[in-house]
């Protein structure tokens, strides 16, 4: 081909630059999958990632609802981008600001009225309308929080791999409406992607050297789908399907509810090697006085059934929850009960919040709200249990060979750090080569938030 040096440069001297694109993420994994699927969407439009808003060309906020103040930092966020939207005015340039996910979802217009700069409102379901947002923007504000009825998957590109561990989107909303919970309301209702879509997407990061998948949905064991064999699947079945494509080598999934634990996913645990040993299973409360009020529709006795019947397939298998404390109405019995349910189970690590009313939730009207001093209190409480918990589980690793997906560089020389089958954070001296990869490793020591190993034997390939 006759190469002409000079037009080259000259066409390369025309490319337009890429445009800069910031996204601040709060929240749960999903809004942290659903950043990384805008930032995708965005990318044939020409925007490339930056790590400051300084300089970006548009920036997005993606907010969380699920606990008080969410809204009020979006707003003092706000303040500050709005102050670097004149600066870059000032300098004849323009700066979109967009605020996306659950907060613009239940407050897009009064975001609008009170921050009249931003230029688009988009909720968790339009993300794939993006681009057509962002041309439009600039001259007016664009707001779309609908519930269209083409669900977004249809409409994004497959998703990209960004290391040995990724996030796979196969269902979302959810239709239990806990009385403390926004998601209902925000997310939407509960909408499964069929089995063949999924199994395409994890395949594609599978050949692009992705080996642990974590499967996301709001409440993820509640997917079932269109099977490849026509049939319905849960998510047991999926699991089985998924676990058979090479090169995955990890199998996760979260967040579940009680309720949705089937015994075809209970066996998936026992039967599936690749699905790993670690369950965030959350209860929120051991009492069921207070389950009722929260809806949950299960009593304490209920989970902890479940959980016997979890560890009878899966000896090893580790759990860990959430629970939310001060929830309108609980007594110091109430609470007690809770206390008594984390010692029975015994949780490997667990989240523990303090009830927030949410605006438009049935718990929020309640009038037995608990004093913010008691919640304080029990909070403490429950936090000391559970880190006492977890620094005993940890301990129990001392000895045991696991094998860690070794995903990112150590924090000194020489070190990787990874990921135990728990969660747990790693650390092992161990040569560069093995970035990326499983290897079995003996555990050495712990602390409470991470623990050291040593090399066993390496392993070629994970
Ligand atoms: N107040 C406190 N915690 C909440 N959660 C959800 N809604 C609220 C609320 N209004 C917690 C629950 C849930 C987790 C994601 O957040 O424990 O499992
Ligand atoms: Fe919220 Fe989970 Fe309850 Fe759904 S199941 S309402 S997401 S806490």
């Amino acid at each position: 081909m006759d190469f002409k040096p000079d037009s080259a440069i000259d066409s390369i001297k025309d490319m337009p630059l890429p445009k800069k694109l910031f996204i601040r993420t709060y929240g749960c994994q999903m809004n942290a999958y659903d950043s990384a699927r805008m930032a995708e969407v965005l990318a044939p439009m020409g925007y490339a990632q930056s790590d400051v808003p300084e300089g970006a060309d548009l920036v997005i906020i993606n907010t969380c609802h699920i606990r008080e103040h969410a809204s009020e930092k979006v707003f003092s966020e706000l303040g500050r981008l709005r102050e670097l939207k004149a600066e870059r005015a000032s300098g004849g340039e323009n700066m979109l600001i967009a605020v996306a996910g659950c907060v613009a979802q239940a407050e897009g217009k009064q975001i609008l009225a009170r921050a009249p700069y931003v230029d688009i409102v988009l909720g968790p379901q339009t993300y794939h309308r993006l681009p057509a947002m962002v041309a439009a923007a600039g001259t007016r504000a664009v707001v779309d929080c609908e519930f269209p009825p083409e669900p977004k998957f249809d409409h994004l590109p497959a998703p990209g791999a960004d290391g040995p561990s990724a996030f796979l989107s196969v269902q979302e909303g959810c239709d239990k409406f806990c009385t403390f919970c926004v998601v209902p309301y925000t997310r939407g209702a509960e909408y499964s992607r069929p089995a063949a879509a999924i199994l395409k997407d994890a395949r594609g990061l599978a050949d692009q050297g992705v080996v642990e998948i974590t499967l996301l949905g709001q409440n993820v064991n509640a997917w079932h789908g269109d099977g490849i064999d026509k049939q319905v699947w849960g998510l047991g079945r999926l699991i089985r399907a998924l676990a058979e494509i090479p090169g995955l080598a990890r199998i996760r999934y979260t967040t579940s509810h009680p309720l949705d634990m089937d015994d075809a996913l209970i066996a998936a645990h026992g039967e599936v090697d690749k699905l790993m040993p670690f369950l965030h299973l959350p209860v929120q409360s051991g009492s069921d006085r207070i389950l009722a009020a929260m809806n949950r529709k299960h009593r304490a006795e209920d989970y902890l059934r479940i959980v016997e019947k979890l560890r009878a397939a899966r000896s090893d298998l580790a759990l860990s929850s959430d629970f939310i404390v001060g929830f309108p109405g609980e007594t110091e019995d109430d609470f007690a009960q809770t206390l008594d349910l984390i010692r029975t189970v015994g949780f490997a690590s667990a989240y523990a919040f303090k009830y927030s009313p949410r605006p438009g939730t049935p718990a929020a009207d309640l009038d037995n709200q608990i004093s913010a001093e008691e919640s304080e209190a029990r909070h403490i409480r429950l936090l000391a249990l559970l880190s006492k918990q977890s620094v005993a589980f940890n301990q129990t690793c001392i000895g045991r060979t696991m094998d860690v997906l070794l995903d990112r560089p150590g924090r000194r020389a020489g070190q990787l750090g990874g990921r135990s089958p728990y969660m747990q954070a790693v650390h092992v001296h161990a040569p560069a080569a093995l970035l990326n990869t499983v290897q079995p490793l003996r555990i050495v020591a712990a602390y409470p938030n991470s623990l050291t190993a040593e090399i066993v034997e390496e392993r070629a390939c994970a």
